[in-house]
């Protein structure tokens, strides 16, 4: 049912309007004062707002100003004195819909109030129009049915709106950075820059000069004035990936952001107010890393006013197959054949294995798939000869110091390196190394082959 606020200091005049209305079949509410009507309108939602233009404090033209403000919706409607003309002029030049003059008419207040709300009316759908196409677009290639997927959707439509960091967590490849898109693109920022920074992959010395520029002279080579990442996106959000890798000194910086949204280039004593959003990403642990000293709580609690953990894909299997014909359809123009089509027993070895690599690594999987099949159907053979190659360390593997450096290598480098440094670190022993791997003797000996790796002259 349509809701009608009327605002009058008269009782009679609000009692006689109700009464109105109600036998329109309208539920109203009534108010004595601007300022109490606002709190209405704050929190309730309304069709239309009829306000007297005389009121005690606040008047009838700074009600509608600010109630247009808090809801562009709601029609306003005012009430002048017999005469005063020139007051219903002004009020719609400042955004009144329409007025009614006093003594009141029913038919007057009728037809008005009738007109007020077709116009909410038609509003409200634009706007309902809007955000269903803009959120349509935003999680466009964003594909998933299981519960814990369709709550991190819900979760989204939640924050996008306001303006509050959020932290996303979630195992490499799980859409970490997706997510922040999305965030961003049905955001009220969504017409500003969205500006990805991988902060692992920034060297130590060159983190703050990207992220806040500098001044002429801040340090040796700093020719002109840069501006930083913070004022490039202006307006918009900058989404700081791989958090847990931002050097202490610079986490004091951003912290200092945070709180009152301002920043300063290199080699300046000024600061700089800038207007961004910030979403941040991180595949570790950033708890365990503030118990090691390595990140600061207060610039945790700051970046984690809401939080999304996405689920791993094994977390989430039944979406395996739905989002492996997904890719199947995004990737067949790659075969040569008009169709392309997995068995069961392919979609069950999808299934039952762990994807340590996630979405990202299914994706890959399914490429090439379309490509090293054949013909129309991509089997479990083929799924299996891609899936063996895709290597998964053991998980206790840190202890064993074998480390995986930090810049993107291809899966088979990967391998390549940790069969090295297993070797190396066995003495070029093949059963203790196969152990320490996973691996059995065999496959251990047919990689070794694979990837040409001999034993050094200098081990016995
Ligand atoms: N729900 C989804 N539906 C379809 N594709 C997805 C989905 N989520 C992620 N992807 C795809 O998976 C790949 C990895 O996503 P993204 O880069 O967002 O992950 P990430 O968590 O940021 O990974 P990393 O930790 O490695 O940076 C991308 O190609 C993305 O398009
Ligand atoms: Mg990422």
């Amino acid at each position: 049912m349509n809701k009608i606020l009327i605002v009058d200091d008269e009782k009679n005049q609000r009692e006689l309007l109700s009464y109105i209305l109600q036998k329109e079949s309208y539920n109203t509410l009534t108010s004595a004062t601007a300022e109490e009507a606002l709190k209405i309108l704050q929190n309730e939602e309304i069709d239309v707002l009829i306000t007297d233009l005389k009121l005690p404090k606040m008047d009838g033209i700074q009600l509608l100003k600010e109630a247009t403000q808090i809801s562009p919706e709601t029609s306003v409607v005012i009430i002048t004195g017999h005469g005063s003309i020139d007051s219903a002029v002004y009020a719609i030049k400042h955004g009144a819909f329409d007025y009614i003059t006093k003594p009141l008419k029913k038919e007057q207040v009728v037809l008005v109030t009738r007109k007020a709300i077709e116009r909410t009316n038609l509003l409200k759908e634009r706007k309902f129009l809007v955000s269903r196409i803009s959120s349509k677009e935003a999680f466009e290639g964003m594909i998933g049915e299981h519960p814990s997927f369709k709550n991190v959707i819900k979760l989204i439509l939640k924050i996008a709106p306001l303006d509050a960091t959020v932290l996303i967590t979630g195992e490499s490849g799980t859409g970490k950075e997706m997510v922040a898109r999305a965030i961003h693109n049905i955001s009220p920022r969504k017409n500003n820059p969205f500006i990805p920074v991988n902060c692992a992959a920034l060297p130590e010395n060159l983190i703050e000069s990207e992220l806040f520029g500098y001044l002429p002279g801040a340090f040796t080579g700093a020719m002109g004035r840069k501006k930083g990442i913070f004022e490039a996106a202006s307006g918009g959000t900058i989404f700081l990936d791989e958090i847990s890798e931002v050097p202490l000194q610079t986490q004091v910086k951003l912290l200092r952001f945070l709180q009152n949204k301002e920043i300063y280039p290199l080699g300046s004593t000024n600061p700089i107010h800038v207007d961004v959003r910030i979403i941040s990403a991180s595949n570790v642990d950033l708890e365990g890393r503030i118990k090691d000293g390595k990140f600061r709580a207060d610039l945790f609690y700051r970046l984690n006013i809401f939080s999304i953990k996405l689920p791993a894909l094994r977390e989430r299997s039944s979406d395996i197959p739905i989002l492996a014909n997904y890719f199947l359809d995004k990737y067949k123009h790659l075969a040569h054949v008009d169709n392309k089509f997995f068995t069961s027993g392919a979609i069950k070895l999808l299934l039952d294995y762990n994807w340590p690599g996630n979405i990202r690594e299914l994706e890959s999987v399914v490429q090439k798939a379309v490509i090293l099949s054949d013909n129309e159907v991509i089997d479990e053979h083929v799924i299996s000869s891609i899936i063996q190659t895709t290597f998964i360390p053991p998980p206790n593997v840190d202890d064993r110091e074998i480390k995986i450096t930090k810049e993107r290598k291809s899966l088979d480098e990967i391998e390549r390196d940790l069969i090295i440094d297993a070797m190396n670190k066995t003495g070029w022993n093949m059963s203790k190394a196969s152990k320490i791997l996973g691996i059995t003797y065999r496959t251990l000996q047919y990689r070794l082959g694979k990837y040409g790796i001999k034993k050094p002259n200098d081990i016995p």
